[in-house]
């Protein structure tokens, strides 16, 4: 018997030594001391079988190595804690992982705060669909049929006669549909264009305004251009005006700030000019009023349009449009907001 006891204590012994984690102790334990297959716990149960005489000599050889297996047990457990806490894997004086805080991508920025703009102004925002019949996009803004911008070179046709529209214009003849005058209305979304490189991407982002009411002018559009114009870059700046065409409007203008970098002298980012361009404008033509059923001796309006990504580039002083889209977490991060 005493053998046997002697034998059970060498082999935990060497069990003990042999553990060298929390995990494996945890194993040595089970497998001397577990409740139903533990060794002790068999030689324990044993005790009750042995002959009376041996019986007390037994019972405290084997109570004697419960006790030292118990003890080695916790010795070797803070062994092991020390050990991990002095030069394992953890290291107390690590920092913490750092939780980044998302951020809006530049472009929701810059579109949160046109928004802003027009709503203070009293502008409601207005929607329309990404894919767009010819009616819409083209048709109902006085672009005919053989005009260049319908080309397969600059719109991306789908099935069934629809077309990825190419500007956020169609939502001006949508809203006007919907409802009566007074509008005063802008629609910010995605315009689809075959047309990709720095400055231009065939995915890109615009504004539509347009204001219907009697009574109203031209001075109203360049009121209305300026004042977003500071709003949005947050500082004084001129608005230019220059005639030009577009099909929807007449007269048609492109508008120009004074360049936000130079203040007008004269840089490279303005090429010299002192002027940025910002988009196109004009009053809404009466053959686009007729097309919604409005009565264009009753009624005048004025539009413009702009790309946001444009206004994202400028304040930012972002040269590369793609750099916008490729998602690229060391260049959003530096636009927290
Ligand atoms: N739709 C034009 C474009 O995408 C922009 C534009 C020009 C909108 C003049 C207007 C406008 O409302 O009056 O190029």
């Amino acid at each position: 018997m005493q053998s046997r006891v002697q034998g059970i204590r060498q082999r935990f012994d060497s069990d003990v030594a042999r553990a060298k984690d929390a995990a494996a102790l945890e194993e040595v334990r089970t497998r001397y001391l577990g409740r139903r297959a533990g060794i002790l716990t068999a030689l324990l149960r044993d005790l009750r079988d042995a002959p009376k005489a041996e019986r007390a000599a037994f019972g405290k050889a084997v109570n004697d190595l419960k006790a030292h297996v118990e003890a080695a047990l916790e010795a070797a457990r803070g062994k092991v804690s020390r050990a991990r806490t002095a030069a394992g894997p953890i290291d107390l004086t690590l920092p913490g992982r750092a939780q980044r805080p998302g951020t809006f991508h530049p472009i929701t920025q810059v579109r949160a705060l046109i928004e802003e703009i027009f709503l203070e102004m009293g502008y409601t925002l207005e929607t329309g669909p990404e894919i767009e019949t010819d009616f819409y996009n083209f048709e109902a803004l006085n672009i005919p049929p053989q005009h260049p911008a319908r080309d397969l070179q600059d719109t991306f046709y789908v099935e069934g006669g629809l077309l990825l529209r190419t500007h956020t214009s169609p939502v001006q003849i949508r809203t006007m549909q919907q409802r009566r005058p007074p509008i005063k209305m802008v629609a910010l979304g995605k315009v689809f264009r075959r047309d990709s490189d720095v400055t231009h991407s065939p995915v890109f982002h615009q504004v539509e305004g347009l204001v219907v009411s009697e009574g109203i002018t031209f001075a109203h559009l360049k009121g209305t251009l300026q004042h977003f114009c500071r709003r949005v870059f947050g500082k004084e700046l001129r608005l230019r005006l220059r005639p030009s065409y577009f099909p929807f409007v007449e007269p048609g203008a492109e508008y120009d700030i004074s360049c936000i970098f130079c203040g007008g002298s004269g840089c490279s980012r303005c090429k010299g000019s002192g002027f940025i361009e910002m988009g196109g404008a004009g009053m809404v033509h009466p053959a686009v009023f007729e097309k919604v059923g409005y009565d264009p001796e009753r009624y005048t309006g004025f539009a413009f349009g702009l790309g946001i990504e444009r206004i994202a580039m400028l304040k930012h002083g972002i040269d590369d449009i793609r750099l916008l889209y490729e998602n690229d977490l060391r260049f959003l991060q530096q636009f927290p907001g």
